[in-house]
């Protein structure tokens, strides 16, 4: 199976909910009104080895660049879409950053063999193998990672985890972040299977999904705005390919499906902008501003150009779509967030 990196010179609260439920609407967020008034050009960004060639090379498609493995995977793997990645690991780190562990929730002290699967551009993975340094880390992709140094209890490999797994270690975390989209139902019954089975007795699976409809709770966000329908437009495509993206509201349930027992949840409000009072939420804010502003292209483009309703768009009609939820997302007073939800659970 994977084609690996060597070490050191990689190239290359809680509760729960089911799918089609409306979130519910957990704790207000206070608005800083000293950040509403200092906007006076409603600008809401001036707070300011041997992985073979084609799979470097990628497939470009509108100017974006694919895996070479899968042609039915939604997300490009490029610099820019490493970037997003970057920002939405360090925005989870900030919102995490009041727990004695912000990298994961497990309980997990001391692990040995720990697991990435879709680890893109692999920062969790580096960061965890940074933090135990006894451990082996892996991480798994489509696509290989940008050329970054990794420590040498790290190994970024490409791979398709849908096909056989030939990891001969038990592992203790089996960690995914950001999947949705990536597997039908049948294929999510099927990962969920091979982390039970891969994981050592007592060892723990972490997920972490986005809910990609984005929303206020005091009416900023004008409801025939393009941001007010932007994720049930992505939901509505998603589920026409089928591979759904509320991933966020049906793990849980599946992850339990699969055996795992003390399933837990957390959820988090996640601000769009440095619109909170809050300072860890303003920190986390104007992160995920940058988050959505450098993602929104890559979000967007593969969904719209193959599943776009009531036919699929062209890429240019794609870009003048995103070009226009961006210049939404910089009007001020905009007080705009969306759900994250953490799961862990434990193997029998
Ligand atoms: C949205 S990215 C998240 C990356 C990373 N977990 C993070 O949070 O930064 C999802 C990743 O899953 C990978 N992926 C999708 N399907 C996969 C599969 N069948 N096998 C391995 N990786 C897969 C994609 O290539 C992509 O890099």
């Amino acid at each position: 199976m994977a084609s690996s990196l060597a070490p050191g010179q990689a190239e290359g609260t809680s509760s729960s909910a089911t799918a089609g439920e409306e979130p519910q609407r957990t704790d207000i967020v206070d608005v800083d009104e000293d950040v509403d008034s200092a906007f006076e050009d409603g600008d809401n960004f001036s707070d300011t080895t041997s992985v073979s060639s084609s799979i470097y090379r990628g497939r470009m498609i509108n100017g974006r660049k694919y895996s070479s493995l899968r042609d039915d995977y939604w997300g490009p793997s490029d610099e820019q879409q490493f970037e997003t990645l970057n920002a939405g690991h360090v925005l989870y780190l900030v919102l995490d950053s009041n727990q004695p562990n912000p990298l994961f929730r497990s309980p997990v002290k001391s692990p040995l063999y720990v697991l990435d699967i879709g680890t893109g551009p692999g920062t969790w993975a580096i960061d965890v193998a940074d933090q135990f340094p006894a451990a082996t880390v892996y991480g798994v992709d489509l696509s290989p990672p940008p050329s970054t140094w990794v420590p040498p209890n790290c190994f970024l490999q490409v791979d398709d985890v849908l096909e056989e797994w030939t990891w001969r270690e038990e592992f203790d975390l089996i960690h995914m972040r950001l999947m949705l989209g990536a597997f039908t139902d049948t294929e999510w019954a099927s990962v969920y299977k091979k982390c039970f089975d891969h994981l050592r007795s007592g060892g723990y699976i972490e997920q972490i999904e986005l809910d990609v409809r984005v929303m206020s709770d005091d009416g900023s966000l004008a409801p025939d705005s393009l941001l007010a329908g932007w994720g049930q437009t992505f939901l509505d495509c998603a589920r026409r390919a089928g591979r759904p993206l509320d991933t966020q509201l049906t793990m849980k349930a599946k992850i339990e499906a699969a055996g795992f027992v003390d399933v837990q949840e957390h959820l988090y409000k996640c601000p769009i902008g440095a619109w909170p009072k809050d300072p860890l939420l303003k920190d986390a804010g104007r992160i995920n501003l940058n988050h959505w502003s450098s993602g929104l292209e890559g979000w967007a483009m593969f969904l719209l150009t193959r599943w776009g309703a009531p036919e699929p768009w062209t890429a240019d009609e794609a870009r003048v779509y995103v070009a226009r939820v961006r210049d939404e997302l910089k009007k001020r007073r905009l007080h705009i967030w969306h759900y994250t939800r953490r799961v862990w659970g434990r193997k029998p």
